[in-house]
């Protein structure tokens, strides 16, 4: 059944509807066309490509060039499906003109419908301006992995009064900057809610609990593809890397049988070869 894709205008509907959604990530054509296929309303090309498909420990050496090589065939695989372009680390940091250059260089060469980037308040001005450029802007506070050296590793946020209230302060900066929806990473699930509640854009919540606008998972994580390793955040919704070493080690067994192929994967044309072996 085909579905609708979401509009820049549904996010705030949603959330005055108490209408939750999801939003997972994707790399590649075929993910994004599985993807596609279900009925989740929105994929994100997020920079954690630098660990999933690249091997990195982090996401800090995740390039430009990086985002738009893998954004461009998730474009192509999920036509129905809201498509958000991750900035990486330093694309726009430097001045508003580097971040307008870079966020619109993501849009018009990958054709996707929005970009994401991490920051809270100090990042006010650069947003407005980005949006006033044309391009929307989904914002990304709490844990913000690409600064997690600045953070001190890869910890909870907002666990105190004080940061939980810079937490709500962001994302109330974000809002008025003119972010259609904001990524809230790794809180205590009573600062997901209170933040929820201070905004009237849908706070997207990995790791921020229940009372969040919507749920985001890394896809690898929630399908179990990625390894033995699952993060607090994640749950898995299916065992898919057991089913692939399976698949393959059938294949492998098969293969060494004999079984594999039949003449149902064979091409059985008859062709005389005699006289390649001059009629002997
Ligand atoms: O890059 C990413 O996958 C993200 C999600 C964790 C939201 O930013």
């Amino acid at each position: 059944m085909a579905k609708k894709k979401m509009s820049i205008l549904d996010f705030k509907k949603y959330k005055e509807e108490g209408k939750k959604f999801t939003y997972v990530t994707a790399y590649d054509y075929t993910m994004a066309s599985i993807i596609n296929d279900s009925e989740t309303e929105v994929i994100l090309v997020g920079d954690s490509l630098g660990m999933i498909m690249l091997g990195y420990a982090g996401t800090t050496a995740v390039t430009m060039e990086d985002m738009i090589h893998h954004t461009r065939p998730v474009v192509k695989g999920a036509p129905d499906t809201f498509i958000i372009g991750d900035m990486p680390f330093g694309s726009y940091n430097e001045s508003i003109e580097q971040a307008i250059r870079n966020c619109s260089r993501l849009m018009k060469e990958t054709g996707c419908d929005a970009i994401k980037l991490e920051g809270g308040a100090d990042y006010a001005e650069t947003i407005k301006a980005i949006v006033k450029a044309g391009v929307p802007v989904c914002g990304h506070i709490g844990l913000t992995p690409q600064t997690t050296s600045s953070l001190g590793g890869f910890k909870v946020q907002g666990g105190t009064p004080e940061s939980a209230k810079k937490l709500i302060d962001d994302a109330k900066a974000l809002e008025e900057a003119g972010c259609f929806g904001i990524v809230l990473e790794c809180v205590p699930t009573v600062v997901g809610e209170a933040v929820s509640k201070a905004v009237s854009i849908p706070i997207m919540g990995i790791g921020a609990g229940p009372g969040v606008d919507c749920q985001v998972q890394v896809t690898q994580d929630m399908l179990g593809m990625y390894g033995d390793f699952k993060p607090k955040h994640a749950k898995f919704y299916a065992e898919v890397r057991k089913v692939m070493v399976d698949a393959l080690n059938e294949f492998h067994k098969e293969t060494q049988d004999g079984s594999f192929p039949t003449e149902e994967n064979s091409f059985n044309k008859q062709v005389d070869l005699s006289s390649i072996y001059g009629g002997k």
